[in-house]
């Protein structure tokens, strides 16, 4: 049988003490490393599926403009808008030599004395000012910079370089229809810009 001195029986209760310890204390310091690295691999679960969400979103808007730039414009735009084809009314709704505006469709609907039709832009063709129609004088007077056009859109008074553009217009079963997709530029009035009613 060993006999042991009281300095090595102390010591022995010391190592007893402090192994006991050491299996006491490391439990929960293992559960605090788990919580942490729950907690760590949460966020970047979070993380991931904020940028899944801000991907679909950025996908979903790419879409949107690629459909946009594709569709054709006559399609996008409302009825009765600029940009659409406008059914403005029938031929006798319009009495000869008038001026009819369409604010929407940014045009006037001029019919000429003889009975003939043009959709005239109201856009001046010097700097871009909104162009109004004097009834009294009879002509359209840019308030801008003073040009002049008449009922045709000719440039009667410069500085504007060229008459008013026109959109393209038809008449179907007596209905005139301008389509304010399709702007035409001209440097002057020429005839057959004007359109008339077959039954007329
Ligand atoms: S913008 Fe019309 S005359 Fe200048």
């Amino acid at each position: 049988m060993v006999q042991r001195t009281g300095n090595e029986i102390n010591f022995a209760v010391l190592i007893a003490e402090n192994g006991a310890d050491v299996t006491t204390m490391s439990k929960p310091k293992k559960e605090h490393k788990m919580n942490e690295t729950e907690q760590l691999s949460s966020r970047r679960s979070f993380f991931t599926l904020i940028w899944i969400g801000l991907g679909f979103v950025a996908f979903i808007e790419f879409i949107g403009i690629v459909t946009a730039f594709i569709l054709p414009r006559k399609k996008r735009a409302k009825t009765g808008h600029f940009g659409a084809i406008i059914d403005v009314g029938t031929v006798d709704k319009f009495p000869k030599e008038s001026v009819t505006a369409f604010i929407r469709g940014k045009f006037y609907l001029c019919r000429l004395k003889d009975g003939g039709f043009l959709a005239v832009s109201r856009q001046c063709t010097h700097l871009g000012c909104t162009v109004p129609w004097s009834d009294k004088e009879k002509k359209f007077v840019c308030p801008c910079h003073a040009s002049a056009f008449d009922i045709t859109g000719e440039v009667i008074s410069p500085p504007a370089p060229r008459a008013l553009d026109i959109y393209h217009l038809y008449i179907e079963n007596n209905i005139v229809k301008v389509d304010t997709g399709r702007r035409v530029k001209r440097s002057g009035f020429h005839t057959d810009q004007v359109v008339y009613n077959k039954k007329a």
